[in-house]
């Protein structure tokens, strides 16, 4: 069975507050807070990109899994904002750790759902005989979506979160996993400019295309709720265990009231649902690892304890993972 061996998180200095949006555009505190629970983000810095922020949660998780760059034997990346077209960013990373020339590969574009399909792939490539996967997830968002609408800016902020997995023992088990995705509601939730279908161009430039994210916000809303709660009763029933076996769920933090939606759904207690939405904004693929790596530094997370990971995103897609610490 796959364990987790080591964690990594990492979030850019930079801090932007609800007032300093509201310095900029036509919003308040007050509506980003309601709305969202939202109050500050951070940003990454101009010299900073995707890689930069990978390659610092990444060091720290194989570290803190007593390894070196050489021991990792695979590398799974999610992220939907990379550092460049092509190469994948997961290519950088081995290069920039100094890991030998080892397969890595990204999984992109599936939103904030990335890191846990990621989690749920690595497991099964430990199944089949591969050692230590170092999994990421990692965003700058704010890069590459229009800052001047504020019906999405507000939302987003970067960051990143890894883990290295291996074969067991380790600090926690991944006992199992569920996905599911449903391409028909793709156009709810869409950066479509900077594809084959519509590549970033001089049109694509003048009409604003090229960073409009356009996102139905109810219908968005709506389906994490759905989703996410349903992903962690089904990979409950899965390894054998139910709602009050769990210690902690670590949900994906776009905005408290979805969370507190699905807390409501699975009859959880508040203290059994982890968030730091208010702290980070929606960080995309990183929100779960960076979470989970912030858990177990406070010392929220120990040996017994049984944790359900559930993330939500574009495409859509969902996912959930049951770990045993
Ligand atoms: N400041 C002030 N007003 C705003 C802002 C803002 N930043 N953004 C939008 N508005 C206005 C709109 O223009 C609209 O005004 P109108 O009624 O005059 O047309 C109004 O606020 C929209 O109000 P509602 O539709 O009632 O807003 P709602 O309560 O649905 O909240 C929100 C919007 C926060 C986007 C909510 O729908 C949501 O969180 N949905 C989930 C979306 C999400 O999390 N996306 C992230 C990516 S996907 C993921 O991670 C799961």
């Amino acid at each position: 069975m796959a364990s987790i061996l080591g964690f990594g998180g990492y979030v850019p200095e930079r801090i932007v507050t609800n007032d300093d949006w509201a310095a900029r555009l036509d919003t308040s505190d007050e509506w980003i807070t309601q709305r969202t629970g939202i109050k500050r983000r951070r940003f990454a810095a101009d010299d900073q990109a995707t890689l930069d922020l990978a390659l610092e949660a990444s060091r720290k998780a194989v570290a803190d899994a007593g390894m070196e760059p050489a021991d990792i034997d695979e590398i799974v990346l999610a992220t939907d904002t990379p550092e460049m077209l092509t190469p994948d960013t997961a290519a950088l990373v081995q290069h920039g750790l100094g890991c030998r020339n080892i397969p890595t590969y990204d999984l992109g574009g599936s939103g904030c759902a990335g890191f846990v399909q990621a989690l749920d792939v690595a497991a099964s490539r430990i199944a089949t005989g591969t050692r230590n996967v170092l999994v990421v997830g990692v965003e700058v968002i704010t890069r590459l979506i229009s800052l001047e609408d504020r019906s999405t800016a507000v939302l987003f902020g970067d960051g990143a979160g890894a883990v290295v997995m291996g074969p067991g023992p380790g600090r926690a088990s991944v006992l199992g996993a569920v996905s599911g995705t449903d391409g028909g509601s793709a156009e709810i939730l869409t950066l479509a400019a900077g594809g084959t279908r519509n590549p970033f161009n001089a049109t694509t430039l003048a009409n604003g295309e090229f960073n409009r994210l356009v996102m139905d916000g109810r219908k968005v809303f709506v389906e994490a709720v759905r989703r996410m709660s349903e992903a962690s009763l089904q990979v409950l029933e899965k390894v054998g265990r139910s709602i009050s076996d769990v210690a902690l769920v670590i949900p994906h933090q776009a905005n408290k009231r979805i969370i507190d939606a699905v807390t409501s759904k699975l009859g959880l207690a508040e203290d059994k649902v982890y968030v730091n939405v208010h702290e980070y904004g929606n960080i995309g693929s990183a929100t779960v690892p960076f979470a989970l790596w912030e858990a177990v530094g406070a010392g929220k997370l120990v040996a017994g304890d049984l944790v359900i990971l559930t993330a939500f995103g574009a495409g859509f897609h969902w996912a959930a993972a049951a770990v045993q610490f």
